[in-house]
């Protein structure tokens, strides 16, 4: 038998950083995707391939000795053998379509598309029991994940999330088009959510007039996607861009890759950590062509993306 599930990865449209410290989120799936087979298998080893290496390991090894990225996966299974009871191994195929490392949530899509696939060979699992097992896999290589980003890559669509309340998902559906463009900057968000937090600790007042203004933005932001108002969201992206350019995580190449987006596109900001990774620029679908061709003119890797109201899928 053969257990198949895919999730899609996912932006932060506005208020990363922020959301650190309490302020609302706007997370939103995208159409960009992982899938993940799973077998059983007679061997007595876990056996997991994937574009970006393989690992293979009999079950009950401690998770702390396994150094792999592919870990999540590895945990998984090894959970599921070890609460069904059974004597079998597994075998796990990853094919991605997110880039790595860059801020779209292809770890996240990993771990709710492995959770969904191997729990599956041995129960029915409602998505519910999904996202807990996905967020327990994905603490495996990031201990303080908020958890956010597995949610919106098992529901899908857009959602706001403050650390408070979590998430709810925000019933709108804009129709806009997003362009991704990755500086190819390798960066650390735990660096930069520490330099973040040093920036506050010397700017007190400055980092707490910040906050309450992105709050301001998130909720006229809540207004503009109801009416689908492209044009208010993107202005609305610049401004974020200009809170996030305030608390330093911005740097020359994402500037000139956002001026760049803004001369066809609504508007453009940084997503997620910064300090390099991926920008966004907001663009409807008659333009799309046009902005998507800016940046592949400067040699640019870019893509174009749609929100995905599916969410984790089965099959
Ligand atoms: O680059 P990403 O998608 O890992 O986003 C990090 C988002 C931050 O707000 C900077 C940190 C966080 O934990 O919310």
């Amino acid at each position: 038998m053969k257990s198949n599930a895919s999730a899609p990865g996912k932006i932060i449209l506005f208020g990363e950083h922020f959301v650190v410290y309490g302020v609302k989120a706007i997370l939103c799936a995208i159409n960009k995707r992982v899938t993940v087979s799973a077998s059983k298998i007679h061997e007595n080893t876990i056996s997991i391939k994937s574009n970006i290496g393989d690992l293979n390991m009999p079950p009950n090894k401690p998770i702390t000795e396994i150094k792999s990225p592919l870990k999540p996966f590895y945990f998984l299974a090894n959970k599921m053998i070890e609460k069904h009871n059974q004597n079998t191994g597994i075998e796990i195929l990853v094919q991605s379509e997110i880039p790595l490392g860059v801020g779209l949530g292809s770890s996240s899509a990993c771990c709710v598309a492995g959770a969904a696939a191997i729990s599956r060979l041995f129960s029915e699992t409602s998505k519910k029991e999904i996202l807990e097992l996905a967020i327990e896999a994905e603490r495996t290589i990031f201990q303080n994940t908020s958890g956010a980003d597995c949610t919106v890559c098992t529901f899908g669509g857009i959602m706001e999330y403050d650390k408070k309340n979590g998430f709810s998902k925000i019933n709108s559906e804009p129709n806009f088009h997003l362009v991704i463009a990755n500086s190819k900057i390798e960066h650390s968000t735990e660096a930069i959510v520490a330099n973040v937090k040093q920036f506050k600790e010397k700017n007190e007042e400055k980092f707490s007039n910040l906050c309450k203004e992105e709050s301001e933005l998130i909720n006229n932001v809540l207004v503009l996607l109801r009416n689908n108002d492209l044009s208010g969201l993107g202005k609305n992206m610049l401004k974020n861009q200009e809170y996030l350019e305030t608390i330093g995580i911005s740097n020359e190449k994402l500037r000139s890759m956002i001026e760049l987006a803004q001369e066809s596109s609504f508007g453009a900001k940084i997503t997620g950590a910064g300090g390099g990774g991926c920008i966004i620029a907001l663009t409807d679908e008659s333009n799309l062509e046009n902005v998507v061709e800016q940046f592949k003119k400067k040699n640019y890797e870019c893509f174009s993306a749609k929100i995905d109201f599916k969410g984790l899928d089965t099959f």
